[in-house]
């Protein structure tokens, strides 16, 4: 994509649209100076009032463009950044529709800055993933928007929408990881995705734990996870130091089970069918840790993904069976499909002893619970730390990856007693989601003082039934936008 910014109208370079953002009103009402286009707009008649993602194509020949898009913002007095993303990013569908390729996109002026939200809307909905669609039915080259250049924007506010533009790029990138194949998307390709992260950045250092580095390293939770699968598991640590001078490390740790069948506690159909949504944890991590590389953010991020698949086989790991973590404590395995936490105790365990992170935030697609508790319109969000926790909610409203919290009581604990081991690793439906982080929790160090930590659980947020606002289908490459929020605000503390 090719994102420029002029100053002016009389600036801007010829393309196929111009798209013209209103207030919503009896007529609507202009959003920015655009005294030459009113004689068109007046020829409406009323059909088009500015209401939130309006939108109405107009047709001028001989003007500089062939066509302009009558962009509705909603009622200038509600507008947020949220509305100016989804408006925006309605428009670019409408230019998707219609093949157009270049567009120059008129800013509105407000109190608020929205320029950066519209950017983010367009090129959010300028994704497409037809890499499993036969050539027939691949558009080639791919209906996507190439150019937008920015009207009435300055140098500043232009770079603001570039940093945009690369985050966005990453949250394409946890994107594709979720969409693509289970059979693709193994372990050892989310290995590679990390190595070449690691090759594209001076500041990123990629360091792998294969199958028998984890035996070695008693990782038995990863492991007993693994049994059933046909290929080998893997913790990746993904390094990225932006601030050397700093001590502070934050670990972004994420749940990479590229398949979940549920193992001998087998899901039934209809719940498996999209699970290879069950790595959105790790593709966020990576997602993220390529932006902030990308951007320089003045952070130090240690990135762990805990990658297998949990596969059904003759040597699948056992319902009653106990396991022991590479933290030392035994897990009696209440529930295969309990895994999540299984390959995030370990994980959690590892970077805490090898990187002695002053924050920790992980990122999984952990419940069905938090999935009947939020739908797809909040993360589920749990941390042993006041601060921690809203920063992240701030982050969440600051991107509209919005996280809404849940306790941590210590009642909870109850659940999860085992008769034969130190813990189990499943309770009942009750609280699912919160038995769930309870379990995280136990692998949290105490001493000599309580690691700051935040467990966001993603099930709903990362993959979507149908297409809303700026996203399609499938996977929404939830996480990234959040955590660069976040870890923007971490730089200037
Ligand atoms: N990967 C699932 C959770 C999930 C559900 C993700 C729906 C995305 C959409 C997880 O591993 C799982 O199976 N959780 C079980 C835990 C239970 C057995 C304690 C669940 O939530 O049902
Ligand atoms: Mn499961
Ligand atoms: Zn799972």
């Amino acid at each position: 994509m090719q994102l420029h910014g002029v100053n002016t109208f009389s600036s801007r370079p010829s393309s196929d649209v111009l798209i013209l953002p209103f207030w919503q009103g009896k007529k609507g009402e202009p959003a920015c100076p655009m005294q030459e286009f009113l004689p068109i707009y007046h020829t409406t008649e009323g059909d088009f009032i500015g209401k939130e993602a309006e939108t109405l194509f107009l047709y001028k020949k001989g003007a500089k463009e062939n066509r302009i898009l009558l962009l509705g913002l909603g009622k200038k007095e509600n507008c947020t950044k949220e509305t100016a993303r989804r408006s925006y990013a309605a428009a670019l569908k409408q230019c998707r529709k219609k093949k157009l390729t270049h567009l120059s996109v008129a800013l509105p002026e407000s109190e608020i800055p929205l320029a950066v939200a519209a950017t983010e809307g367009l090129l959010l909905m300028n994704y497409t993933f037809d890499s499993l669609k036969s050539d027939s039915l691949k558009e080639d080259p791919p209906q996507v928007v190439q150019k937008i250049c920015l009207i009435g924007i300055s140098k500043e506010t232009l770079s603001l929408c570039k940093e945009a533009e690369e985050v966005v790029d990453g949250v394409n990138f946890a994107r594709d990881l979720v969409n693509g194949n289970a059979d693709d998307v193994t372990p050892q390709m989310l290995c590679k995705k990390a190595q070449e992260l690691g090759k594209k950045f001076k500041s990123v250092k990629t360091t792998i734990l294969d199958k028998k580095g984890l035996e070695k390293a008693n990782m038995g939770l990863i492991l007993a996870v693994s049994r059933g699968a046909s290929q080998d598991p893997a913790l990746i640590v993904v390094e990225y130091r932006g601030a050397p001078s700093s001590k502070e490390t934050i670990a972004l740790v994420g749940k990479g089970i590229t398949y979940d069948t549920g193992g001998l506690n087998l899901k039934p159909t209809g719940s498996m069918e999209t699970m290879k949504d069950d790595m959105s944890g790790a593709a966020a991590v990576l997602g993220t840790i390529k932006a902030a590389a990308t951007l320089q953010l003045k952070v130090n991020l240690v990135g762990v993904v805990a990658s297998t698949e949990n596969a059904i086989g003759p040597r699948s790991y056992k319902p009653g069976d106990v396991y022991k973590s590479y933290s030392g404590k035994t897990v009696e395995i209440s529930n295969t499909d309990a895994e999540g936490r299984l390959v995030l105790a370990d994980a959690l365990s590892y970077v805490q002893d090898h990187y002695k992170p002053s924050k920790i935030i992980d990122l999984a697609t952990l419940t069905g619970g938090i999935v009947v508790a939020l739908g797809e319109e909040a993360t589920g969000l749990f941390s042993n730390d006041d601060n921690l926790a809203t920063a992240l909610a701030q982050a969440g409203e600051n991107t509209h990856e919005r996280v809404w919290r849940l306790p941590l009581y210590p009642e909870y604990r109850e659940a999860l007693k085992s008769s034969i081991a130190d813990m189990k690793n499943s309770a009942d439906r009750k609280a699912s989601s919160i038995t769930g982080a309870m379990f995280l929790l136990e692998f949290i160090k105490k001493a000599p003082k309580e690691t700051r930590w935040a467990h966001l659980d993603i099930a709903g947020t990362a993959f979507w039934t149908h297409p809303r606002y700026y996203h399609g289908t499938n996977a929404t490459g939830v996480g990234v936008r959040l955590l660069i929020d976040f870890l923007k605000n971490e730089e200037s503390l």
